[in-house]
């Protein structure tokens, strides 16, 4: 029988969301700096840190980063001020051998992020729709040094009247599966 104690319970991860209105109100630097900041105090395999984020807020680039999304989520993400594409560097730097845990990693780090943008009154949505060989090239990076793992939506939650009659019924939080279904104590069966 579980027993969670909600109380005890930090509201920061039931309160975070993905949402797809995003206002388009530009993000101070300080502040991008400092959801960064807290990826990079992330926990990896060997300290080996081999997450690489590159983030676009230029109409430029925003218009270059938007054109790797798949066409469903260029929809909506296109109306964030920030998006960030994020990598798992392939091998680890201290000999380069592969490091299968890198992308375990990188998501660690996203969370680490999300977390601390929360923090600071803005939401991310991450994608994982989205073209592999676009990304790199936006990134200027290179497929046999990295894989691609996430573009990220970011921004202060926007209007949803503004949004399509069918986006507007997914913008709510979603639910979750039960703590029986995903914990077991010693063996599942
Ligand atoms: C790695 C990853 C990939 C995702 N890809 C997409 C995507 O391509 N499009 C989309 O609309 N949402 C995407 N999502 C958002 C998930 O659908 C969302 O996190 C999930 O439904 C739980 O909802 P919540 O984040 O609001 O709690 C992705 C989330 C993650 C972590």
């Amino acid at each position: 029988m579980r027993t969670t104690n909600l109380k005890k319970l930090d509201q920061m991860f039931v309160d975070r969301w993905s949402p797809r209105a995003f206002k388009k109100d530009p993000i101070p630097q300080e502040d991008m700096d400092t959801m960064f900041e807290a990826a990079r105090w992330a926990p990896s395999s060997y300290n080996e840190q081999p997450w690489i984020f590159t983030y676009a807020i230029k109409e430029n680039d925003l218009k270059k980063y938007t054109d790797v999304m798949a066409e469903f989520n260029q929809k909506w993400a296109c109306t964030a001020p920030m998006l960030v594409l994020g990598f798992a560097r392939k091998n680890f730097e201290r000999n380069d051998i592969p490091n299968n845990w890198a992308e375990f990693d990188t998501g660690s780090a996203f969370m680490s992020l999300t977390l601390q943008a929360e923090k600071l009154g803005y939401r991310c949505h991450a994608m994982g729709g989205f073209d592999p060989d676009k990304a790199l090239k936006a990134a200027g990076l290179d497929e046999k040094d990295v894989k691609p793992m996430v573009v990220i939506a970011i921004g202060k939650h926007g209007d949803i009247k503004t949004m399509s009659e069918d986006l507007q019924k997914k913008e709510v939080q979603s639910d979750r599966k039960p703590l029986d279904q995903i914990v077991f104590e010693g063996k599942i069966s």
